[in-house]
């Protein structure tokens, strides 16, 4: 590989977990960010590692036709969002073909069968953000992981949470950071996230369950997101859930639910 500043030029053959392209040049795999599958691209390498490399796009030499121009001005700086320069569609394929890749690799499976992707809106559906504060600047860390990013909308966020992003940045507290959560997240619990996903993901999950199943034993069981809609299909649900945060929500969410608390491993 040349030195660190000579430019090279890469096709881009993957998109790796978390959205960073992915080339193999001359026996080295080089991660560049905010590329797409197929293109051709010039970039600086900027860290070379034992095992990958990073580099930095300089110029697109062959666009992707799922390239799109990004909907957020502080794309690149910010480090919330990875591929809002892909189309949707792209995006999810992306990440079909990522979780195809796990369940071969790490799951072992030969040819593991997928349903098709749900999708939703791409923008506006967060439930919740995390933002950090420096001296009363309210936003999210930057692509380096470092540097504090100003946000004073973030296009992933529903609406309501941009309302509550709103008044805390008028009158921010002495926090480093905040956790910014529509009404329906509450506590430490854990919540999907994608609002209008989760709905489908439940339906779907629920719908998966044929007719004369008697029992479910759901593992992970959280705040009672698939067993309560279960148990009001007449199904005997048995939760396991470890979480002290999550019991007493699962308990008044899906009250005709039983709850095992603990590792579900233990059981
Ligand atoms: C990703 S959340 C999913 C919760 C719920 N199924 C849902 O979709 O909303 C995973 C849940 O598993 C719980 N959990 C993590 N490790 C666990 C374990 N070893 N045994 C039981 N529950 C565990 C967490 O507290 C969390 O509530």
């Amino acid at each position: 590989m040349g030195s660190a500043a000579e430019p090279i030029e890469l096709t881009i053959s993957e998109l790796a977990y978390g959205g960073d392209g992915v080339s193999r040049h001359e026996g080295q795999v080089i991660f560049v960010p905010f590329t797409a599958l197929r293109e051709k691209v010039r970039v600086v390498v900027t860290e070379v590692h034992k095992t990958y490399s990073r580099a930095r796009l300089v110029e697109v030499l062959e666009p992707s036709a799922d390239r799109v121009v990004p909907p957020c001005s502080l794309f690149t700086q910010c480090g919330g969002c990875a591929t809002q320069h892909l189309a949707y569609p792209a995006e999810v394929r992306a990440k079909v073909a990522q979780i195809e890749s796990a369940l071969k690799r790490i799951g072992k499976l030969e040819k593991p069968v997928l349903r098709p992707a749900l999708t939703g809106p791409d923008y506006a559906y967060r439930n919740r953000i995390t933002v950090h504060n420096r001296d009363g600047r309210i936003g999210f860390l930057g692509a380096d992981g470092r540097t504090l990013v100003d946000v004073a909308r973030c296009l992933l966020a529903a609406d309501d949470v941009n309302q509550k992003l709103a008044v805390l940045r008028e009158r921010p507290r002495p926090r480093p950071h905040y956790s910014i959560r529509a009404d329906e997240v509450r506590g430490e619990a854990f919540y999907q996230s994608n609002r209008p996903l989760a709905k489908l993901l439940q339906q779907q999950v629920v719908a998966a369950v044929p007719e004369g199943i008697e029992s479910i034993l759901e593992g992970y069981a959280g705040t009672g997101f698939f067993s309560k809609p279960l148990t009001e299909r007449g199904i005997r649900v048995v939760g396991v859930e470890s979480s002290a945060a999550a019991v007493p929500v699962f308990q008044r969410e899906a009250p005709k639910a039983e709850l095992l608390e603990g590792r579900f491993e233990d059981r």
